[in-house]
């Protein structure tokens, strides 16, 4: 059998994959294009993709013995799961391993964000260091902060354990989750009354552009925005308006959209936005985790066994 992977990935989980199969890799740092996808992927039986590759039902038409894409993310909005259901192909996923680092991540944009640490940083970097100011780069305390949380999973939960630790009061808006542990709230309230907002939904058609230019209206004018989920739960041109009226603390960003974010981007122009390159996820050890689950996932489907984590289990030939 032949096995796909579309990027150049940890070695010794990759000879997993070449110890059983054939196995093709694209050798770049970036995505291979649509045709070239269709290229690498011909023939193949197994995928392993990343979130920057587009799987849908035209592209699985072109893959006729294709059996399993094996995604390295928790996220799958680069996948028409119900288009490879319908074509029999199992879609996998890498949640879990990646919680813990994902909310890490998600705090450290938070203390940047409240503390000034990225223009603090900057201004030390270029000379603008003269003397200690007792009234420049104030920020503001965590503890007792009011952070809401938009999408109380995996990732928004741990990231609420995090925050009470820290003192702050976690609020949350999820239609389907219930935790007693925090304080359930309206999107509405939530948004009027925190001091720090937090995504943390997937991006589906009920999230695309979610915070939109009335949710920004609804929001403080000393808010903190944060977003570790996906790039377009934000509409950016809203944003953007929005940040040129001085409303916003400050904004932090790990995903943007478009994304990657071209470096003329107008979002760059604001010395209160942070923005970092969709790297939430990455120490050594999840990364690691991901490719090691990810492997696991593509064996266990074409292996004719139960993946640890598949989207759409009724496709499986357990046979
Ligand atoms: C990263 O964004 C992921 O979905 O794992």
């Amino acid at each position: 059998m032949r096995v796909a992977v579309t990027r150049r990935l940890f070695e010794a989980q990759i000879d997993r994959l070449r110890e059983r199969y054939e196995v093709v890799t694209w050798d770049s740092d970036l995505p291979p294009s649509p045709s070239e996808l269709v290229e690498l992927l011909s023939g193949a039986d197994g995928a392993l993709t990343l979130l920057t590759d587009r799987i849908d039902g035209d592209l699985l038409d072109k893959l006729p013995d294709l059996r399993v894409v094996s995604n390295l993310a928790v996220g799958f909005d680069n996948i028409d799961v119900p288009a490879a259901t319908e074509r029999s192909v199992a879609v996998c996923t890498t949640p879990d391993v990646l919680t813990d680092a994902t909310a890490e991540f998600t705090l450290a944009l938070i203390f940047a964000a409240a503390r000034q640490v990225v223009a603090g940083e900057r201004a030390a970097r270029d000379g603008d260091w003269h003397t200690w100011y007792p009234m420049r780069f104030l920020g503001i305390d965590l503890k007792g902060a009011r952070l809401g949380i938009i999408g109380l999973g995996r990732i928004g939960a741990r990231t609420a354990e995090l925050a009470q630790a820290l003192g702050m009061q976690v609020a949350y808006y999820d239609p389907g989750t219930e935790d007693e542990r925090f304080e359930r709230q309206s999107l509405e309230d939530l948004l009027s009354q925190s001091d720090i907002i937090s995504l943390h939904t997937p991006l589906l058609d009920s999230t695309r552009g979610l915070i939109d230019r009335d949710r920004i209206r609804l929001m403080r004018d000393d808010a903190i925005l944060i977003n570790t989920a996906r790039g377009p739960i934000i509409d950016t041109d809203a944003l953007v308006e929005a940040l040129q009226q001085g409303k916003f603390r400050a904004v932090a960003l790990d995903v943007t959209d478009p994304e990657p974010l071209p470096s003329d981007h107008a979002l760059y122009g604001f010395d209160n936005v942070i923005i970092t390159p969709h790297i939430a996820s990455a120490t050594e050890a999840t990364r690691l985790e991901m490719a090691r689950l990810a492997v696991d996932n593509i064996i266990a489907v074409l292996e004719g066994g139960d993946p640890p984590n598949c989207l759409n289990p009724e496709v499986l030939d357990r046979g």
